[in-house]
């Protein structure tokens, strides 16, 4: 990896464009494309015997690890306890030796990420890290090392380290649920071969879609605050989204469980506040869109970002829509990853603040 912008005015923008390619790389470590299979997960980590996951992390990584939990729930029944790593260090959680830890680090370096290691191994218990830098001293102190292979990432707001933290995580939520035999022979075969699918159509939405998110961003900058909602994984995905806007534009934005909306933050729906609604046509859509409902009846603007069959489905006026492709489930989190780094990119992009160094924060936290 050459670390320049090469065509691209910032690294975030050329890290965002990179996805398809580096996620490629990342998964080929642990699928095979062509027998449709996930690989076998080093041995330090036995899925099959275990009891629990205990996961911990911060920022973007924390994330990925949320919408990691719903897959290794879903796909391998193994129950997850995720918390961010400056709560996990000091909650004393009772852990037992049947539960793996698993640590999700860009850098390998965060202080409370670190700290909760060395917790969950005092307490006996195996440790997996996802890292990206793989000298890292999270790396250097686990276990088993999965590596996200996103090469350097220079953006202090993480894009591609997002994504291929995902696709490391929704391949070893398959390997666990091969391991325990809640995923069958065929099943495996449809989702690797949907993960195999992912590069491709992540291209195809990074080319149509970069029009419509500039002329959206130039609205979105008018705005002072924003709620991002989102079900089941979309969830975690709202909170990213929010989390990309705070970081890079200074708007004010927060990421809600769709069903919360009703549990305060429906007092704060306006003309003044968008609402940027991610639902994929999944098991949940319907449930959304009704939550989109109440937003459209309060004179809430919605920035709507789903699938063709999403679109065709939903009536609602909304001041935008979004339309992705229809993709599996397992992937709609990568692929709906790409117009939320893209708005929070081009809104930043629009108010001229310093995307790459955005004030106050830093890439790699190494003091608590
Ligand atoms: C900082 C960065 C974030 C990152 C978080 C965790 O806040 O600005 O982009 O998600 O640290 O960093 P890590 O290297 O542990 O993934």
């Amino acid at each position: 990896f050459v670390v320049d912008k090469g065509n691209h005015r910032h690294f975030m923008e050329k890290e965002i464009y990179e996805q398809p390619e580096v996620i490629s790389h990342a998964l080929s470590n642990y699928v095979d494309f062509h027998g449709h299979t996930v690989k076998p997960v080093d041995a330090a980590i036995d899925f099959k015997s275990l009891r629990g996951l205990a996961v911990s992390a911060c920022g973007t990584a924390y994330l990925s690890g949320l919408v990691g939990k719903y897959w290794f729930e879903h796909y391998a029944r193994l129950p997850v306890e995720i918390d961010v790593a400056s709560e996990f260090r000091y909650r004393e959680m009772p852990l037992y030796k049947d539960q793996a830890a698993l640590f999700i680090s860009q850098s390998g370096e965060t202080a409370d990420t670190l700290a909760s290691l060395r917790y969950c191994h005092e307490q006996g218990l195996k440790i997996g890290a996802i890292v990206n830098v793989k000298e890292s001293t999270i790396a250097r102190e686990s276990d088993a090392i999965f590596p996200i292979l996103a090469g350097p990432e220079i953006g202090v707001a993480s894009t591609k380290a997002f994504t291929c933290q995902l696709a490391v995580l929704a391949s070893l939520a398959i390997a666990a649920g091969k391991a325990r035999g809640t995923v069958s022979p065929e099943e495996e075969k449809q989702l690797v071969k949907s993960l195999s699918e992912m590069p491709r159509i992540m291209s195809q939405v990074l080319n149509s879609i970069q029009p419509q998110m500039e002329s959206l961003a130039r609205d979105l900058s008018k705005f002072k605050d924003v709620l991002y909602l989102g079900r089941g994984t979309s969830f975690p995905l709202a909170m990213e989204g929010a989390l990309k806007l705070k970081e890079i534009s200074y708007i004010h934005a927060e990421g809600y469980a769709a069903g919360e909306l009703k549990h305060g933050p429906i007092a704060l729906i306006d003309e003044n506040m968008p609402v940027i609604v991610i639902a994929p046509y999944d098991r949940f859509f319907e449930k959304t869109v009704s939550n989109m409902q109440e937003v459209a009846a309060r004179g809430g603007r919605i920035i709507f970002i789903t699938d063709e069959k999403g679109a065709a489905a939903s009536k609602l006026e909304t001041m935008a829509t979004i339309v992705l492709p229809n993709v599996a489930e397992i992937i709609s989190p990568m692929v709906f990853a790409l117009p939320i780094q893209l708005l929070a990119y081009h809104t930043a992009v629009f108010m001229g603040t310093d995307v790459d160094q955005p004030r106050n924060l830093a890439k790699s936290v190494t003091v608590e």
